[in-house]
């Protein structure tokens, strides 16, 4: 199993090109409704990246409680949120022996099941900790969708050559460690079965759109760029990389 506790630096990366914000408060506010103080569970919550997205903009007097195996993500967590004004908790735990007793209003994970192939095993018991009425939201990313949106703006730009790549190295991971990256398509499907009710399903409207002429930190937002969709060497001095990153979120109500 990778080690998450050394990843600090990748989530940081990666967390400040995953969501608009007005995209974020409009699910929140619009989609799920939430205009009552709510307990929040973060199931695999790594520091805490939902929490600080979800906190200011639920309801005064919800709390959040963030779970995750890696130590050094949970004590990170608790350093961030200690000065803030957040009813907050987090506590190390594998998924894979928790056992739900607390219930939650909200019960959400983002970017885990993708990791863990006993993925209904844990949605179960993400269904397990819900209320009832309570809401179960899984945000997982497609890469065949966010591979279908990637284009870089080079006169040999081939739209082809990186599905070789993402064939490779995700047959990889699931043959190392049944590892699904189709599993964002396949959760929705997993809900009805488990009995979740008007499960329904969007699109993460976040594209990274890399510019030369126009990006903040163009170097660094390029180099992590080329790095997570294995671009090729020869497309380094492009003038526009353009992604849409297409993650899927899932939910369902417990009946
Ligand atoms: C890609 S990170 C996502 C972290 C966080 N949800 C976020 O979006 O920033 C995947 C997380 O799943 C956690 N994880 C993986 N397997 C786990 C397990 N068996 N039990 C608890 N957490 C686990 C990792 O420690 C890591 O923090």
């Amino acid at each position: 199993m990778k080690d998450w506790n050394k990843e600090v630096g990748y989530l940081e990366n990666t967390r400040k090109r995953m969501w608009n914000d007005d995209y974020f408060e409009f699910l929140v506010k619009q989609v799920w409704k939430i205009d009552h103080p709510v307990k929040i569970l973060d199931v695999g919550c790594g520091y805490g990246d939902l929490g600080t997205r979800l906190l200011p903009i639920v309801p005064d007097g919800s709390s959040y409680k963030g779970i995750d195996i890696a130590e050094d993500l949970i004590e990170k967590a608790r350093e961030d949120f200690k000065e803030t004004k957040y009813n907050t908790d987090f506590e190390v735990i594998n998924l894979l022996e928790y056992e739900p007793t607390d219930k939650y209003d909200i019960v959400i994970c983002q970017s885990v099941l993708r990791h863990i192939p006993e993925v209904k095993e844990v949605l179960q018991k993400m269904i397990d900790s819900a209320v009832t009425g309570g809401l179960v939201i899984c945000i997982e990313p497609s890469r065949r969708m966010e591979n279908a949106g990637l284009y870089i703006d080079d006169k040999d730009f081939d739209v082809f050559e990186n599905d070789e790549f993402l064939k490779e190295r995700w047959q990889q991971e699931y043959s190392n460690g049944g590892r699904d990256f189709l599993v964002g398509l396949k959760i929705p499907g997993y809900m009805n079965q488990l009995g979740l009710k008007n499960v329904s399903v969007r699109v993460n409207d976040y594209v990274d759109f890399i510019s030369k002429s126009g990006t903040e930190n163009y170097k660094e937002g390029k180099e992590s760029f080329m790095h997570n969709h294995g671009i090729d060497e020869k497309y380094s001095d492009a003038t526009n990389y353009f992604s849409a990153r297409c993650h899927l979120i899932s939910f369902g109500v417990k009946s």
